[in-house]
């Protein structure tokens, strides 16, 4: 057998349905709202890893510096499998790789499968005699998981923890805290609160890569439920909600228009001004991780940042 096996949890109509779903449920509502992970097309996946090298952009900068810097006092959590959601290019994971001297098994988890594709293959070919199975999956959705040698360590980086809603942050929560056994561990990425002008360029950069990568949503609704959205007919915002700490992404109309999107049977009204928003992304502190770690039964027991202090890795153990 290959080293790398690509397992879908969910038969591609499931995926289908979902995005069905949400598109027939969030641009019905008021306001419009669409969930975060349908971005991850193919071309998702790589404007997202554009957005990655941009200067703007410093969280994958910042958690890339903590882990160079840590990978040795992870790697003492002694884990045999290392368990990665949203795992994308696993690119920073490279660093933990090398230091996980005993790992056994890699298990990357995304809804992109081409991401992990690439990503499997690539890391194969530096660690020749790891067994990588990616699980092509929706983290948010009851993951089941291959039986490999404990102890396992959990990881969950790019802050995209931030790009779920309060309540679905907690549900998330439980459910790793329900995946893992007593003494295994959680490394967490969080991106924290600092002044608005930074944290703004971050999803607003001068190139407009962002400004695609959000845009893209729309690409995705036109290919797959026929829809006929025209992304020029909307303008990319990025704005920083300081009463809930979260950055939000949105879609602004232009004009008045209407889309048609015959795959749910719908045609959305926009009235000019009318933002649709694509996601939020949420900025931490130490005290509010902690509990939120807390209540789902996770102690955390480390708390590194990066030398300007913008962002932050959390180790927890399973208690
Ligand atoms: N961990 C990488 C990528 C972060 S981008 C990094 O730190 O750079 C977020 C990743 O999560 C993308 O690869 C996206 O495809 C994936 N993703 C988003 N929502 C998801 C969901 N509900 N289930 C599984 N993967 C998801
Ligand atoms: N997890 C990333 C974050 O919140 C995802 C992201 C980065 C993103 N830039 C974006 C999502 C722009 C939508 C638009 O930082």
């Amino acid at each position: 057998m290959s080293p790398l096996s690509i397992t879908r949890t969910l038969p591609p109509d499931a995926t289908a349905a979902a995005l069905r779903a949400d598109v027939a449920e969030g641009l019905s509502r008021t306001p419009k709202q669409l969930p975060p992970k349908w971005f991850y097309d193919a071309r998702g996946s790589e404007l997202f890893d554009e957005i990655t090298t941009l200067p703007e952009y410093y969280p994958t900068r910042a958690e890339r510096e903590i882990l160079r810097a840590t990978a040795d006092r992870i790697a003492a959590t002694g884990a045999r499998t290392l368990i990665e959601l949203g795992s994308g290019s696993s690119d920073k994971t490279r660093h933990l790789l090398r230091a996980l001297t005993g790992l056994h098994s890699y298990l990357p988890v995304d809804v992109s499968e081409s991401a992990l594709r690439a990503a499997g293959e690539a890391l194969l070919a530096e660690h020749p005699g790891l067994t990588v199975h990616a699980l092509v999956a929706d983290f948010q959705r009851g993951l089941t998981l291959p039986k490999t040698p404990g102890p396992r360590l959990l990881a969950f980086l790019g802050g995209t923890i931030g790009n779920l809603l309060p309540q679905e942050r907690a549900a998330f929560l439980d459910s790793v805290h329900e995946l893992l056994d007593p003494g295994d561990a959680l490394l967490l990425g969080t991106d924290l609160v600092k002044d608005e002008a930074t944290l703004v360029a971050a999803y607003d950069d001068a190139r407009g890569v962002t400004a695609a990568f959000n845009k893209n949503v729309l690409e995705v609704i036109n290919r797959e439920l026929g829809g006929d959205f025209d992304p020029a007919d909307f303008e990319h915002v990025a704005r920083w909600n300081a009463e809930r700490e979260w950055i939000e992404m949105r879609l602004r109309a232009r004009d008045d228009l209407t889309v048609k999107i015959p795959g749910v049977d719908l045609a959305v009204p926009f009235a000019a001004g009318e933002e649709l928003r694509t996601e939020v992304s949420a900025k931490f502190r130490e005290d509010g991780v902690r509990s939120e770690l807390a209540a789902a039964g996770l102690k955390l027991t480390e708390w590194w940042t990066d030398s300007a202090g913008r962002y932050a890795l959390s180790l927890a153990l399973r208690i």
